[in-house]
């Protein structure tokens, strides 16, 4: 198939559900084959936007391409080469799990034997076939994720649209649903995914776009803006009083970034090291020295407070 230079552009768009601006003039491109992640916290409008990308919500203005098809005129069509795994699990409850493809698959107009063998591939995929039988009822919510995110490829879609894929499962659904995630890029398959793990944007992201409020504060590959705006490592200084006094005149004197924070104190540097001899000296014994990560950024950012 041919290549275009882009699988999904969004110009300038904005949705607004009456008072509400959910998405505020927001632009940004994915790469054929590249997994784009959009990051923010709670209400900052990625969910909003997704929905937009796969027209489940009509823009309130803004351009959006599909793979060179417009959001506006060509859904039906859009929506042949998306599969797309939301947010909240809407699997069928009274059917079975390998019933749950084959309806699905009817959407599509698959035929019956392609959807079946299709559907067996996937369970495989995402390692269900032995529960292939079980009703939903029966699954555990990693498991009842996976067969989503099987769900979402029954119609052999160019572009998969994941929305916080791995949200409520434990570590070793986790890393699974990464493992199957990177194979499935192998393929080809261009990915938009959002997250509230810094690791699995990470893991699985080209670039990603943070987000607060509707709009992108700042876009690119996760471990070049880490570099580039958190520095290379962090010291933790946890502190035994939050009154303490002594500690940021000190570290003022070292003129490094830092960020206090309640009972933490995080200094930013290229080598922790450096500071920990003094600190330690001044009596200051709970130090951790980690490399910086995405989350350091994500938190500078979008800043500590909670959000709606
Ligand atoms: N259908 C809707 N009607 C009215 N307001 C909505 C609707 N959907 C979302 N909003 C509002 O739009 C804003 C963005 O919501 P959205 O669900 O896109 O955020 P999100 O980034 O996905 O958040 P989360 O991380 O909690 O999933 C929020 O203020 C939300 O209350
Ligand atoms: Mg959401």
């Amino acid at each position: 198939m041919e290549l275009l230079d882009y699988a999904v552009k969004a110009d300038n768009i904005v949705k607004r559900f009456s008072e509400q601006l959910a998405v505020n003039e927001l632009s940004f491109t994915v790469k054929e084959r590249e997994c784009y992640g959009l990051l923010g916290p709670n209400g900052a409008g990625k969910t909003t936007t997704l929905r937009l990308v796969h027209c489940f919500y009509p823009l309130t203005s803004g351009e959006i391409s599909v793979l060179g098809l417009d959001v506006k005129k060509d859904c039906r069509s859009i929506k042949e080469f998306i599969g797309v795994v939301p947010q909240e699990n809407n699997l069928d409850e009274m059917l079975t799990v390998i019933e749950n493809l084959l309806v699905y698959a009817r959407y599509f107009n698959i035929p019956k034997k392609t959807a079946r063998e299709r559907a067996e591939e996937l369970l495989a995929f995402v390692q269900l076939d032995e529960r292939r039988d079980s009703r939903i009822r029966e699954l555990s919510a990693g498991m009842k994720r996976r067969l989503v995110i099987a769900r979402a490829l029954i119609n052999s879609p160019r572009i998969i649209i994941l929305d916080e894929p791995t949200t409520g499962l434990d570590p070793q659904a986790r890393h699974l649903t990464w493992q199957r995630l990177r194979a499935l890029k192998r393929t080809g398959v261009t990915m938009l995914l959002t997250t509230h793990y810094m690791e699995e944007a990470t893991q699985l992201c080209d670039r990603v776009a943070i987000m607060d409020k509707g709009k992108t504060l700042l876009e690119g590959n996760p471990m070049h803006l880490v570099k580039e705006r958190v520095g290379k490592e962090v010291l933790e200084v946890q502190l035994d009083n939050e009154e303490d006094g002594k500690l940021l005149p000190m570290i003022e004197d070292w003129s490094i970034p830092y960020e206090a924070a309640g009972d933490k104190v995080y200094l930013f540097c290229d080598d922790g090291k450096e500071y920990i001899q003094a600190l330690w000296e001044k009596g200051y014994h709970h130090l951790l020295q980690r490399p910086a990560t995405l989350e350091d950024l994500f938190l500078k950012l979008t800043g500590r407070g909670l959000r709606e």
